[in-house]
């Protein structure tokens, strides 16, 4: 049985030695689901949190329109067998008058952050929150949101935080697409052309040269025009610079928008 939990208070009461955590947002399909199954695999115990949380969003972006479905959400924990389930209140995870919040420069203003400012300062900062509260021992997150995971594991580093960052792989529909809560939104239409994506990024594989890799993946998507591309761009790892040639670590990552629903993807180049 999966026991819920609302407050920090009941937080505080949990025993914590070796707890694996697994932050969300909810509305959880089975990309989530690789991530608890990893964690309940690794770990004594789980954790699984889910906050929409509204520091991450945009004014004009989707905040009160993501989805929320605790039910299924509840479900899907007690399937895979997490303890704990921890759906906060706002005030819970910010007390009136929180004035506080985490910053992880120039990572935080490339690729989406530039689209999307104040996002990975509300993902930093509610992280933290969390592993605050949580006190996790492990922490899974999804290679799905790429840039996310190398902001958080700066974050770690630099705070010296006691958790350990383990990122699972991008989990994806048979025809390359990415799961992620927002799919949902996309028409029949959509659906059928949004593996697109997932092919420009395939394209680009064995291209060293980076503006040719470029005009290969950018040829790939130009065959849906109903892909209204915001960015598509090569960069190192861990510190996200630009670079005009594939050596070391590094990874494409992709943007884009049908209609009104925006998807992201990314794919870390194998190393010579
Ligand atoms: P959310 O979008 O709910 O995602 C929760 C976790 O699931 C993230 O680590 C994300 O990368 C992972 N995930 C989503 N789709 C995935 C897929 N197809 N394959 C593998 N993993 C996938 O990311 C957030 O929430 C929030 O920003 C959060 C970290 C909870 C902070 O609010």
């Amino acid at each position: 049985m999966t026991q819920v939990l609302r407050t920090a208070a009941e937080l505080r009461a949990l025993p914590r030695e070796s707890l694996g955590f697994v932050p969300t947002m909810g509305a959880l399909h089975e990309g989530h689901a690789a991530l608890l199954r990893r964690s309940v695999q690794e770990n004594p115990r789980t954790l699984l949190s889910v906050f929409v949380n509204p520091t991450q969003f945009g004014p004009a972006e989707d905040f009160s329109r993501y989805p929320r479905t605790f039910e299924a959400d509840l479900a899907l924990a007690e399937r895979e067998k997490v303890d704990y389930l921890f759906a906060p209140l706002p005030e819970e995870i910010y007390p009136p008058g929180w004035r506080t919040f985490i910053e992880v420069e120039k990572l935080q203003e490339v690729l989406c952050g530039k689209y999307r400012p104040g996002h990975f300062r509300g993902v930093a900062t509610v992280v933290h929150r969390l592993f605050q509260l949580v006190r996790p021992h492990k922490a899974y997150f999804g290679q799905k949101d790429l840039q996310q995971c190398v902001v958080l594991e700066k974050m770690v580093a630099d705070l010296g935080l006691p958790v350990s960052i383990e990122i699972c792989p991008t989990v994806r529909e048979q025809d390359g697409l990415a799961l992620s809560s927002r799919n949902r939104y996309l028409t029949a239409e959509e659906r059928e052309q949004a593996p697109v994506i997932y092919r420009a990024l395939l394209a680009a594989q064995e291209e060293k040269e980076v503006s040719l890799l470029l005009a290969r993946a950018r040829a790939m998507l130009a065959q849906v025009p109903a892909f209204e591309l915001q960015y598509l761009e090569v960069r190192s790892l861990p510190n996200l610079e630009e670079i005009s040639r594939v050596e070391g670590r590094a990874a494409i990552f992709v943007a884009g928008y049908f209609g009104k629903t925006r998807l992201i993807d990314n794919r870390i180049f194998k190393s010579a």
